[in-house]
């Protein structure tokens, strides 16, 4: 197929762990392109349901110690060593962007639409990981390493007291980011004529 629309930013956002904690762009720059992500991504029924939290400094810091505090009742030996591993690079990292989804949002929406109330919480939670996307990969083009983390239920029960948030907001991803100072391994893909069809 020849390449006859642009599409090569597609293979820059990749899953970065080896991230440090200066960035190419200030904190402003940073928080203004991630509210033009937020503003501007599409919402099943514009409900505009997804919140963020940009977590920097020691709210960055103390985030990523209670979810290590917290993991290492649950592991042992090689694994609890290996995880150490793990949550000191996101550690090392410039901040976090957390994602939630508005709970209060969500019920108003499934009262408005009743006909798709079952549907609506699964269409809110793929518009949160297209939002999620558009944040991963505007980092990626700006050459911002960033990977994309599932510790909700690891800290959702101590958040409350790291962070001053509504009570409905409802973690739902958390993208720890920052300079890139070890390229990811090479990536492999499954062949696209198993994926992909065209009928015409
Ligand atoms: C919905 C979703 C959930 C993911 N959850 C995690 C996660 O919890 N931890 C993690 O390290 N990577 C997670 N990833 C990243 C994938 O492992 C990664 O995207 C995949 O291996 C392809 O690599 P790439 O991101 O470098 O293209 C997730 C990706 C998606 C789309």
């Amino acid at each position: 197929m020849s390449n006859c629309i642009e599409q090569d930013s597609l293979s820059i956002r990749r899953s970065v762990y080896g991230l440090e904690k200066t960035l190419p762009v200030s904190d402003n720059c940073l928080f203004e392109t991630i509210q033009a992500c937020l503003k501007n991504c599409p919402t099943p029924f514009n409900v505009q349901s997804a919140r963020i939290a940009v977590l920097l400094n020691e709210y960055h810091h103390k985030l990523w110690q209670i979810i290590e505090n917290n993991l290492v009742a649950l592991t042992s030996g090689e694994q609890r060593a290996a995880m150490r591993k793990r949550i000191a690079g996101f550690s090392q990292a410039h901040g976090t962007v957390l994602f939630f989804e508005d709970k209060k949002s969500l019920a108003l929406l499934k009262k408005k639409y009743p006909l798709y109330a079952k549907n609506m919480s699964v269409w809110v939670q793929q518009a949160n990981g297209i939002l999620q996307y558009m944040i991963w990969q505007t980092l990626a083009e700006n050459n911002i390493g960033a990977s994309l983390q599932h510790y909700n239920e690891v800290i959702e029960n101590d958040l409350p007291d790291l962070l001053k948030l509504p009570k409905n907001w409802e973690l739902v991803a958390e993208m720890p980011f920052g300079s890139i100072n070890k390229e990811p391994a090479e990536k492999t893909f499954l062949p696209l004529e198993e994926r992909f069809k065209i009928f015409k």
